[in-house]
C-alpha cells in the first residue's frame, strides 16, 4: 500500500477537517502518500484530486466545514458510475481510500470495497444516525449550537410569557431533539420516535402554564415532523402563551468542532489509516464503549437503531 485517498461526503459536519488532518498526519507519519478527493464521490469520479501533505493541513484541527468541499451524487450506486470510480483509482495508483460522512457515504464505501478498492468509512454527520457508533464526528458541536441558542430563546420568551417551537435537524433521528432537550431543560420534546399530536402539545402546555405556572415554554422538535410555524400559531390560539417558531437550519452545520468532535475525529481519522496499513478493506471505524473500535461496513449499516426509552422517560421524569 502505498497511495491513498480521503474524501468527505454527504451534509458537512464540524470535525471533518480534523479528521482529514488525522489522515494525512497517520499517513506521512506511516510513509504512505495521500490524495485528498475534492467534493466526495462526485469529485472521484471527475478525477479531481491533489496530493496533501503533513503542512496541506496545518491549522485546519479547528475549522468547521470541510477543506475538501462534500457533495450527495445519489448516483453512486449506479455500476458504471462506481466502475468510472474504480478506474480513475487504479490509474493513479491508489489502492485505499477513506471516506467520512454519513450513511450514504458508507454505501458508496461499500460498493467500492466490494470492486477490490479498500475502504475504510469515518461517521461524519450532526445527525448521529449511525447506530453502529455512539457518536458521529460533529454531533457534539451541532448539540453545542443547538443549546447556545435555544438558552437564548429562553431569555426571550420568559420576558413575553411565550412559548418557543425550536426546529432541529436530524434527518429521521432525534438525537439532536432529545439530547438538546434534555440539557436545555425544555418543556416538551418531538421526535419521530414520539407521536406527534396537536392536542397533546396544547393540553401539555396548558397544565404548565395555568398549574406548573412556567413563565415560558420551550418545545423542541426534530425537522420533517410538521410545520413549525402553523404550530406556534395554533399554540397562540390555544393556550396562554403566545407562540413563535424557530427552524435552526444550516446554523447546525457550522463552527469550530468542540474539543470532544476534535479528538473523536483524530482518534478515527488515525484509526483508518492504521486499518488500511493492515490491510482491512471493507470497515468503519466507531466508538463503542468510549473505545475506537471498526466495525465491518455491511455489519454497520445493518445495526440496529438504539433504544433512547430511559433518555425520554428521564425527561418526562424531570420537567
Ligand atoms: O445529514 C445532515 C443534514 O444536515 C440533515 O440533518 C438535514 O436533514 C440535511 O442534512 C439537510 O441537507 P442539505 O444541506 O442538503 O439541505
Amino acid at each position: 500500500m502505498k497511495k491513498i485517498g480521503v474524501l468527505t461526503s454527504g451534509g458537512d459536519s464540524p470535525g471533518m477537517n480534523a479528521a482529514i488532518r488525522a489522515v494525512v498526519r497517520s499517513s506521512v507519519a506511516r510513509g504512505l502518500e495521500v490524495y485528498g478527493i475534492y467534493d466526495g464521490y462526485k469529485g472521484l469520479v471527475e478525477d479531481r484530486m491533489v496530493k496533501l501533505t503533513r503542512f496541506s493541513v496545518s491549522d485546519m484541527i479547528i475549522k468547521g466545514g470541510t477543506m475538501l468541499g462534500s457533495a450527495r451524487l445519489p448516483e453512486f450506486k449506479e455500476p458504471e458510475i462506481i466502475d468510472k470510480a474504480v478506474d480513475i483509482l487504479k490509474n493513479r495508483g491508489i489502492d485505499g481510500l477513506v471516506v467520512v460522512g454519513g450513511d450514504g457515504t458508507f454505501r458508496g464505501a461499500q460498493a467500492l470495497s466490494e470492486r477490490g478498492i479498500a475502504c475504510i468509512a469515518l461517521p461524519g454527520t450532526i445527525d448521529n444516525d449511525i447506530a453502529a457508533t455512539e457518536y458521529s464526528i460533529g454531533f457534539d458541536t451541532a448539540l453545542q449550537t443547538v443549546i447556545e441558542n435555544v438558552d437564548k430563546l429562553r431569555d426571550t420568551s420568559s420576558s413575553h410569557h411565550r412559548c418557543s417551537v425550536i426546529e432541529v435537524m436530524g434527518n429521521r433521528c432525534g438525537d439532536l431533539a432529545l439530547y438538546s432537550g434534555i440539557t436545555t431543560g425544555a418543556e416538551i420534546i418531538i421526535t419521530s420516535d414520539s407521536e406527534f399530536k396537536l392536542e397533546t402539545v396544547i393540553e401539555k402546555l396548558n397544565y404548565f402554564d395555568l398549574v406548573k405556572q412556567k413563565n415560558h415554554a420551550i418545545v423542541i422538535i426534530s425537522e420533517k415532523i410538521t410545520d413549525v410555524y402553523q404550530l406556534a400559531k395554533e399554540i397562540s390560539k390555544q393556550t396562554g402563551f403566545s407562540g413563535r417558531a424557530t427552524v435552526l437550519g444550516h446554523i447546525q452545520r457550522g463552527g469550530s468542532p468542540t474539543a470532544f468532535d476534535r479528538l473523536l475525529a483524530t482518534r478515527m481519522g488515525d484509526k483508518a489509516v492504521e486499518r488500511i496499513v493492515e490491510g482491512f478493506k471493507s470497515e468503519c471505524i466507531c466508538l463503542v464503549n468510549n473505545e475506537i473500535v471498526a466495525v465491518d461496513i455491511n455489519e454497520a449499516l445493518n445495526t440496529p437503531e438504539p433504544n433512547r426509552k430511559q433518555l425520554v422517560e428521564l425527561h418526562e421524569r424531570l420537567v
